[in-house]
C-alpha cells in the first residue's frame, strides 16, 4: 500500500495512508508558502513537533472542526487538553500504536514556547511506522550525534529534514544529517519561507546526490509517494 506525502510549505506535511490522513505541524493561514487555507484539511490525527506558532498555528480550528486528535509531549497534549480539544500524551524516546502505524517521538534541539508564553516543553521530531514505510521528520533541530542512533534503528525511507539556518541547522548540516540517518530520500524543509531562512532547495539536493542520497525538494501542493 502507497503512502503518499504531501509538503504544504515550511514545516507543514499531510501523510496519506489508505483512509488515514495525518498531519503534522499545521501552519496554513499565516503560512506565506502554503499552497491551501487549514479549512480545506481533515486530518483524523495532527503530530506537533513542538509549540511554535509556526508549527501549531492552524491546530485549534483544524481540531475542532474535523475532531482531530493531537499527539504530542505532554505539556502540548496538556494545553489542547485544557481548550477541550483531544489529545494523546506522550514524550521523548516512548512509541504510541496508531490506527494507521506508529509513533516515536524523537530528540530535537531547539525550544518550544507557545504564542501566549505558555510552556511547550522540549521540542521533538517524529519516526513514523506506516503500512512498512519510515518517515522521519526532524522538526526543528541542530544537527545532533543521536541522529546515527535513530538511523540505526529504523531504515528511514523519507527524512523530512530543515535546511533553513539561524532558527534550525542549515543545509550542511542537514547533508551531514542524512548521512547519520542514513536515509534513503530527504524532504528539505523550513526554508523559503520568509527571507531570513532563504535556501537554495536544488543546491541542497545535489549535495545529498554526491552522498548518494536522493534529494526531493517540493514546491508547497507537491507530493511524494513511497
Ligand atoms: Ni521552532
Ligand atoms: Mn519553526
Amino acid at each position: 500500500m502507497a503512502v503518499r506525502v504531501l509538503y504544504h510549505g515550511h514545516s507543514n506535511v499531510e501523510i496519506f495512508s489508505g483512509n488515514h490522513r495525518i498531519q503534522i505541524d499545521p501552519f496554513y493561514d499565516n503560512n506565506p508558502a502554503a499552497d491551501v487555507k487549514a479549512a480545506t484539511v481533515s486530518p483524523g490525527t495532527i503530530l506537533v513537533t513542538h509549540a511554535h506558532f509556526d508549527h501549531t498555528d492552524d491546530v485549534i480550528p483544524i481540531a475542532r472542526r474535523a475532531g482531530s486528535v493531537i499527539v504530542s509531549n505532554y505539556e502540548i497534549a496538556d494545553y489542547y487538553e485544557r481548550k477541550g480539544l483531544r489529545t494523546q500524551p506522550m514524550n521523548h524516546g516512548g512509541g504510541v500504536e496508531f490506527p494507521w502505524g506508529r509513533a516515536t517521538y524523537t530528540l530535537a534541539f531547539h525550544t518550544s514556547s507557545f504564542p501566549d508564553g505558555a510552556y511547550g516543553g522540549q521540542p521533538g521530531g517524529w519516526v513514523l511506522e506506516i503500512a512498512g514505510k519510515v518517515i522521519y521528520h526532524a522538526g526543528d533541530t541542530a544537527l545532533f550525534g543521536d541522529m546515527g542512533l535513530i538511523g540505526e534503528l529504523w531504515n528511514i525511507d523519507l527524512a523530512c529534514l530543515p535546511i533553513g539556518d539561524r532558527f534550525t541547522m542549515g543545509p550542511k548540516h542537514a547533508v551531514r544529517a542524512a548521512e547519520m540517518l542514513r536515509a534513503k530520500s530527504v524532504l528539505p524543509i523550513h526554508y523559503n519561507t520568509w527571507p531570513p531562512i532563504a535556501q537554495d532547495g536544488q543546491a541542497f539536493a545535489r549535495a545529498l546526490e554526491e552522498k548518494g542520497i536522493k534529494g526531493q525538494p517540493l514546491k508547497a501542493g507537491e507530493s511524494i509517494e513511497l
